[in-house]
């Protein structure tokens, strides 16, 4: 069910959850002190108790409302990334609802820079739980349309059109003077060392090894309903096609012999806006197996290589 501004407004104000746009992807919002609400959002996704939501916030002046400490460290992340694609964990103050951040004595942040998702957060001057709108371990979505498609039409959408950067964002855990990357985003790991200056304290991505631990990460986060595979090489890419049922994304220019081929630009941030959208798209076609041509190992497309690992994870 589409909603205006105005209606998002008032259903928030009220303890009630919509879809907003942000620039990642869209986010199931609402009053992160109403544990009603909180509730809601973790029943509409059918998400697990133990695994926290992210806070939104209008701005870093608010920071201090959900966060025992900002540290140096943090404010240097804020002031170079926010409004921005980065969540900052940061030790989380008493009043925080535990069923938000899931017990944990910690509590994510973010201020986003999607204009409607400021518009929202300004305007109901609360902060805002929203956790990617869609159900637990399935796809993001970045459309109004994706969220209609993944949650019903029950729920109220404010369509703010495609999320831009489009995939989740970088989250960094804060521990005083030392950090430690949780999830990889847009937002490299290279940049946030060369804002903080100082060694992360554990290391993180290292080709297949995995992300450290995350609360309620679940490795099959992020699939598509469609089995996907994932190719280093193009050639066996296309040997695997061949006489199967299949679709196939690929990057840059390029065709499969038969069933759909969809193209991506070689090119980290324009593939990642569009990634989600396609691998929906390819989702609906309801083959047998979704094959993907995976991208350079080079740092700026590892956030794209995370995601589609995931997406490519088999249960056993
Ligand atoms: O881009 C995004 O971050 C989107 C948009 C809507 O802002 N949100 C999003 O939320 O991706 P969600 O809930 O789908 O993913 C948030 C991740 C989860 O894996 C959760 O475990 C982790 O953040 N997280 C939340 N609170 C945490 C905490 N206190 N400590 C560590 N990880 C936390
Ligand atoms: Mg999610």
């Amino acid at each position: 069910m589409q909603v205006d501004l105005a209606q998002a407004i008032a259903l928030i104000k009220r303890g009630e959850v919509v879809a907003i746009p942000t620039e990642t992807v869209y986010g199931l919002a609402a009053d992160a002190r109403n544990e009603g609400a909180l509730k809601q959002i973790f029943a509409i996704k059918q998400r697990p108790t133990n695994n926290p939501l992210i806070v939104h916030l209008a701005s870093s002046e608010q920071v201090l409302d959900w966060a025992t400490v900002f540290p140096p460290l943090a404010q240097k992340l804020a002031a170079a990334f926010w409004p921005g694609p980065l969540t900052i964990v940061l030790p989380a103050k008493e009043s925080v609802s535990s069923i938000l951040r899931a017990g944990e004595p910690t509590v994510a942040l973010r201020v986003p820079a999607h204009q409607i998702a400021q518009q929202v957060l300004q305007q109901t001057g609360l902060g805002l739980a929203a956790p990617s709108a869609n159900k637990y371990t399935q796809l993001s979505p970045t459309t109004a349309q994706h969220v209609a498609n993944g949650l019903g039409n029950s729920v109220p959408v404010l369509d703010g059109g495609a999320c831009q950067v489009g995939i989740e964002s970088t989250i960094v855990a804060i521990d005083g003077d030392q950090w430690q990357l949780l999830r990889l985003g847009m937002i490299s790991e290279a940049q946030v060392a060369s804002v903080v200056g100082v060694q992360s304290k554990l290391p993180t991505l290292q080709d297949d090894k995995p992300l450290p631990k995350v609360p309620g990460q679940h490795l099959l986060h992020y699939s598509p309903k469609t089995p996907v595979e994932l190719f280093a090489s193009r050639a066996a890419l296309l040997q695997a096609a061949e006489n199967a049922d299949c679709a196939a994304l690929l990057l840059g220019e390029g065709k499969i012999a038969s069933g759909k081929t969809f193209n991506l630009p070689n090119e980290p941030v324009s593939f990642a806006e569009q990634l989600y959208d396609t691998l929906h798209q390819m989702d609906a076609l309801a083959v047998a197996i979704l094959l993907i041509e995976a991208p350079p190992r080079q740092p700026e497309w590892l956030a794209i290589h995370d995601r589609l690992t995931r997406a490519s994870r088999k249960l056993n």
